[in-house]
């Protein structure tokens, strides 16, 4: 199949980049990087998560830089500003942010489940299925996740066939989007492949996205391989950030420079300005004291200063 010509990017940074950071970074670094990711270009923004603080403390200052960013001049840019919303209350408590889209986040494996969100699927897709409708009733979006499609760091691998399940669920519920999640980032393209296949059967794949951790090293080649299979929507995260508090071994996901600079080589459009980003990525990067997961990044980093 022909890859397609143009990709819709979701930048998931400042959240599933920073839930996982044990270093409490202030809501006014988490608003300048999303206003410099808006500034790169990037047009879908997931800002932060309406999730207990006590579950991911990282995220506690969720209304603050909600509110920020949907007051500065660039929301008016059309940049759209997702946050996670696991049941009514934080689906409330986003509203009262102002929050214009929202999105759920299930999973294929009864175990993920279970320590992520702390319930059965079965109970998650009711809860999920009372967010959707009261996101309805507003006129709000709703994306869905679904997590561990390739593997659960607590069962082992999953059966693509339940992965699909789930996606048609959130589907049929009204997700406009459904997010694939390789959690733990032990997909291959080759069981990538099998998972997408069989999503792509009860799911259009115009309405599949890609939301690949790095952790193998293996998440640029499992994009190669969904762009092959016509999928494009990807999630990536700035300078490689991310990991889920409750995915041990779990890394950082895909990092955005990298995905763009895929992306440039094969002349596929995403709208983001690379240099742009890689200094959003530098900028977090020196705030958390660590240089950018990004090899792109750090490639061109280092020519700017050879130059
Ligand atoms: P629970 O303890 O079962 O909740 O947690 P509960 O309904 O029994 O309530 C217990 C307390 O939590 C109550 O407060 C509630 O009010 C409060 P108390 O009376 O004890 O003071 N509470 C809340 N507070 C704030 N916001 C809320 C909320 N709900 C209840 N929304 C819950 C259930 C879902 C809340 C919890 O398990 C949770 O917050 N989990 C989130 C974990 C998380 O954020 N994980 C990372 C995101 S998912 C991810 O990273 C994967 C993804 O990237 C895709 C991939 O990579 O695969 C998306
Ligand atoms: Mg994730």
């Amino acid at each position: 199949m022909a890859l397609p010509k143009r990709v819709k990017l979701v930048e998931v940074g400042p959240r599933d980049g920073l839930q996982n950071e044990q270093q409490m970074v202030p809501a006014a670094i988490k608003i300048e990087l999303i206003e410099r990711l808006a500034g790169a270009g990037l047009s879908t923004i997931e800002a932060t998560s309406f999730v207990s603080p006590r579950w991911v403390p990282q995220m506690a200052d969720n209304a603050e830089v909600l509110r920020a960013v949907l007051a500065s001049p660039l929301h008016g840019a059309q940049v759209s500003y997702p946050v996670l919303t696991p049941n009514l209350k934080g689906f409330d408590a986003a509203v009262e942010a102002g929050a214009q889209e929202v999105a759920i986040f299930g999973a294929a494996s009864e175990a993920f489940s279970q320590k992520n969100i702390n319930c059965s699927i079965a109970e998650s897709l009711k809860r999920f299925a009372a967010v959707v409708d009261a996101a309805s009733a507003l006129d709000i979006r709703v994306r869905g996740y679904v997590s561990c499609v390739v593997a659960c760091p607590y069962e082992g691998a999953v059966d693509p066939q339940r992965a699909a399940w789930v996606a048609r669920q959130l589907v049929d519920m009204g997700c406009y989007e459904v997010s694939l999640g390789d959690t733990i980032g032990a997909g291959t393209p080759a069981s990538v492949k099998r998972m997408i296949e069989a999503c792509a059967v009860v799911v259009p794949i115009k309405r599949l996205a890609g939301h690949y951790h790095d952790t193998y090293g293996m998440a640029i080649a499992n994009i190669y391989a969904s762009l092959e299979m016509g999928m494009a929507v990807f999630d990536s995260s700035i300078a490689g950030l991310g990991g889920c508090p409750y995915a041990p071994g779990a890394s950082g996901n895909v990092a955005t420079e990298d995905v763009v600079y895929l992306l440039n080589g094969l002349a596929i459009e995403s709208g983001v300005d690379l240099d742009k980003l890689v200094a959003a990525g530098q900028f977090i990067s020196r705030h958390l004291g660590r240089a950018p997961a990004s090899k792109a990044a750090r490639a061109l980093l280092s020519r700017q200063r050879v130059a």
